[in-house]
C-alpha cells in the first residue's frame, strides 16, 4: 500500500512538472547571455527545465507564457488599417529599460503587402531607405491580421485563399526595450529561404535544431555558418499549397534570426524599431516582384561585367598581378576584368596608388587595349564611410563596391 501511495504520487509529480515543462521547441530563451544556470533562470523570473535532447540547443531557461504585453484600450482604425495601444504585461527584463507601452500599427498597404510597425512612440533610428509605393490598390488583400490577448498579446497574419496562417507571434511574448527588441513567429513549413548573408549548405534552412544565424556586416570571408559581408533581413517562405509569401525586418543594428524546428523563427536586434514588411506572393517570382517594387530594382549591369573577373587580395606588387593574367591567357581562359584590391593603394586610401604598384595606369592602358577592363575596389563610399556599415539593400552600384576605370 505504502509502496503503491509513493508510486502514485511519484506519478502525479511527473505530471505536474510535465506540465510546467514546454515542450523543447515552444521554447524562447530566457537567458541568452552566457553563464546561464538555474538560479540566474529564477532570479529573472523565468522557468527552469532541463531538456531531454541533446545537443540541439533547446534552452533550460525560457519566457513563460505571460511573459510579454496586453492590448490596452479599444482597436483604432486608420485610413489603411488599425492600430493598438500594448500594455507590458510582465516584470522579467533582459537587460531592463522595457518600455511600458507600445504602439502597434497594422497598415495594409496594398492588396499584397502589409506593414506591422511596433514602436514605443519615441524617436528610435529607422533605416532611413525610402520604400516605394505599393500598386494595385487595397481594396482585396491577400490576407488578413488577427490579434489575440490571451494569454498576452500576439497577432497573426493568415492567407485568405487558404487559411494558411503565416505569421504567429504566439510564442515567446514580445520584448521592445531600449538595446534588446525580440519577436518570435511560428512559421507553416519549414520551406525557408533567405537571412543573409552567411554561408550554409543548402538554399532551403535547417530546422533539425535550434540555430542562430547572425545577421551583421563584418566583411568576413565564407566561413561555415558566420556572418559575412552584408546584411539582408528578409526571408520567403513555400507554403504547403506552392505560394510563397515575403517578409523583411527593416532593421540595419546588429541582429540575428534563430530557426528552431517547430517551426518557428525568432528575430532580435539590438536597436531602432520593428517594421515588418509582408509580400504575398503568391507566386515566388510575385514576392521578389513586390519586393523589389518596395525596395527598388536592380539597374541592368553592363554585358561585360557578366563575364570572366579575376578578383584577390595578395599578389603584393604588380609583377605577381601581371604573372596572374598572364597564366590567366596562357590557360587560355578568357578574362573580361582584372581587380585591383586594396592592396594597390597608398595605406588604404581610395584613388591612390602605392609603390608596390606604381607602374599600375601604364597596366591598365596595356590591359585596355587587350580588351580587358580593370576595377579598383574602393573601401568608402563618396560620404567617406567605410561601406560595410550602410545596411545596402538598395544595389546602388551593379558592380559591388567598385569602380571602373
Ligand atoms: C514579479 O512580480 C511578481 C508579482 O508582482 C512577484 O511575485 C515576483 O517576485 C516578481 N519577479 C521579479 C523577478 O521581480
Ligand atoms: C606577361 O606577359 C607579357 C607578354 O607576353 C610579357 O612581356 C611579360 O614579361 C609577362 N610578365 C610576367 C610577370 O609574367
Amino acid at each position: 500500500m505504502g509502496s503503491l501511495m509513493y508510486v502514485v504520487l511519484l506519478a502525479l509529480c511527473l505530471t505536474v512538472s510535465a506540465q510546467q515543462c514546454l515542450p523543447d521547441f515552444e521554447r524562447i530563451d530566457c537567458l541568452p547571455e552566457t553563464g546561464a544556470s538555474e538560479q540566474a533562470c529564477l532570479a529573472r523570473g523565468c522557468t527552469w527545465c532541463e531538456s531531454g535532447a541533446d545537443g540541439l540547443d533547446v534552452p533550460s531557461c525560457y519566457l513563460p507564457e505571460s511573459y510579454g504585453y496586453k492590448i490596452d484600450g479599444d482597436v483604432e482604425t486608420t485610413p489603411k488599417g488599425f492600430r493598438l495601444t500594448l500594455k507590458r504585461n510582465t516584470n522579467i527584463s533582459y537587460f531592463g529599460d522595457d518600455a511600458e507601452t507600445l504602439n502597434f500599427e497594422a497598415e495594409f498597404q496594398s492588396n499584397t503587402r502589409l506593414r506591422i510597425k511596433i514602436t514605443d512612440g519615441t524617436p528610435r533610428f529607422e533605416v532611413p531607405v525610402e520604400i516605394g509605393a505599393a500598386s494595385g490598390g487595397n481594396a482585396n488583400p491577400l490576407y488578413e491580421v488577427q490579434t489575440s490577448n490571451n494569454p498576452v498579446f500576439s497577432f497573426k497574419v493568415v492567407r485568405k485563399s487558404t487559411g494558411a496562417v503565416l505569421f504567429d507571434t504566439s510564442l515567446g511574448g514580445l520584448t521592445f526595450s531600449n538595446q534588446f527588441l525580440q519577436i518570435a513567429t511560428r512559421l507553416p513549413t519549414k520551406n525557408l529561404y533567405g537571412i543573409g548573408e552567411n554561408e550554409q549548405h543548402s538554399f532551403r534552412h535547417k530546422f533539425d535544431q535550434y540555430y542562430t544565424w547572425p545577421l551583421y556586416t563584418r566583411d568576413q570571408p565564407p566561413n561555415s555558418n558566420d556572418n559575412m559581408y552584408s546584411v539582408h533581413p528578409r526571408y520567403t517562405v513555400l507554403e504547403n499549397d506552392g505560394s510563397a509569401h515575403g517578409v523583411v525586418i527593416m532593421n540595419s543594428n546588429a541582429q540575428e534570426f534563430i530557426t528552431i524546428p517547430s517551426p518557428s523563427l525568432l528575430y532580435r536586434t539590438i536597436g531602432g524599431i520593428l517594421d515588418i514588411y509582408f509580400f504575398f506572393g503568391p507566386t515566388p517570382e510575385n514576392v521578389v516582384e513586390q519586393y523589389t517594387e518596395a525596395v527598388g530594382r536592380t539597374p541592368l549591369p553592363p554585358y561585360w561585367s557578366l563575364g570572366f573577373h579575376l578578383s584577390r587580395i595578395g599578389y603584393g606588387e604588380l609583377e605577381r598581378m601581371i604573372a596572374a593574367v598572364n597564366r590567366t591567357a596562357a590557360a587560355r581562359i578568357p578574362q573580361d576584368v582584372q581587380f585591383g584590391d586594396s592592396e594597390i593603394m597608398e595605406r588604404q586610401l581610395d584613388f591612390t596608388i602605392g609603390p608596390a604598384f606604381k607602374d599600375l595606369p601604364a597596366y591598365v592602358q596595356e590591359l585596355k587595349s587587350k580588351g580587358i577592363k580593370f576595377i579598383p575596389i574602393q573601401l568608402r563610399d563618396p560620404y567617406g564611410q567605410k561601406l560595410p556599415v550602410i545596411f545596402q539593400i538598395i544595389p546602388s552600384n551593379p558592380l559591388g563596391n567598385g569602380g571602373i576605370f
